[in-house]
């Protein structure tokens, strides 16, 4: 297990909705560490949303983005690192992560879609039946989740905090 000492950043992988950014922006907070999130990063550099990207670009643009991106803030020190939840669909991506400290958040269907029901900012999501479309997209990333993860955190039903300090106790 690696020391919370010689650890140079988390990074958070999951599913989207499955708390990422809230968990990792309070861990920052904990760890006095910076907090970064891939997506915001791109949109940041782009100058248009992550939905605009995928309609006027197309998701392979994205996920080239999303890979130098990640490349990039592998390498930041005391940060914690929220990824966007197709990180793990690109093998590159996989043998970056292999070198961080990779906390899963691990969430059913069911509390994913009640997390994100009412946002319609994600472009894999759109359309009538949100439910369907997480099962079948997260039953095509389970293993990848777990593949690349150092530390599974189940997060149904938790708090931020209580997310938060079990990855705390990981370390
Ligand atoms: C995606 C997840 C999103 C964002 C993009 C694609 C995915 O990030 O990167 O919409 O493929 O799962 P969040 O996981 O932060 O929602």
């Amino acid at each position: 297990m690696k020391n919370l000492a010689m650890i140079s950043n988390i990074t958070l992988i999951g599913f989207m909705g499955s708390g990422k950014t809230t968990v990792g922006k309070l861990l920052a907070s904990i760890l006095a560490y910076n907090f970064i999130d891939t997506d915001d990063l791109i949109e940041s550099k782009e100058g248009i949303s992550i939905s605009e990207i995928f309609k006027t670009r197309g998701e392979e643009h994205f996920r080239q983005l999303e890979s130098s991106t990640l490349n990039h803030v592998i390498t930041l020190k005391n940060s914690v690192i929220s990824t966007g939840g197709g990180i793990v669909t690109i093998d590159r991506n996989m043998e970056i992560l292999k070198d961080a400290n990779v906390i899963y958040l691990e969430a059913t269907a069911r509390q994913i879609y009640n997390n994100i029901k009412h946002d319609r900012s994600r472009p894999l999501l759109e359309g009538d039946d949100m439910y369907s479309k997480i099962n079948e997209i997260l039953d095509t990333r389970r293993s990848l989740y777990e593949g690349a993860a150092d530390h599974i955190i189940q997060v149904d039903g938790k708090t931020p905090e209580e997310i938060a300090s079990l990855i705390l106790r990981r370390m």
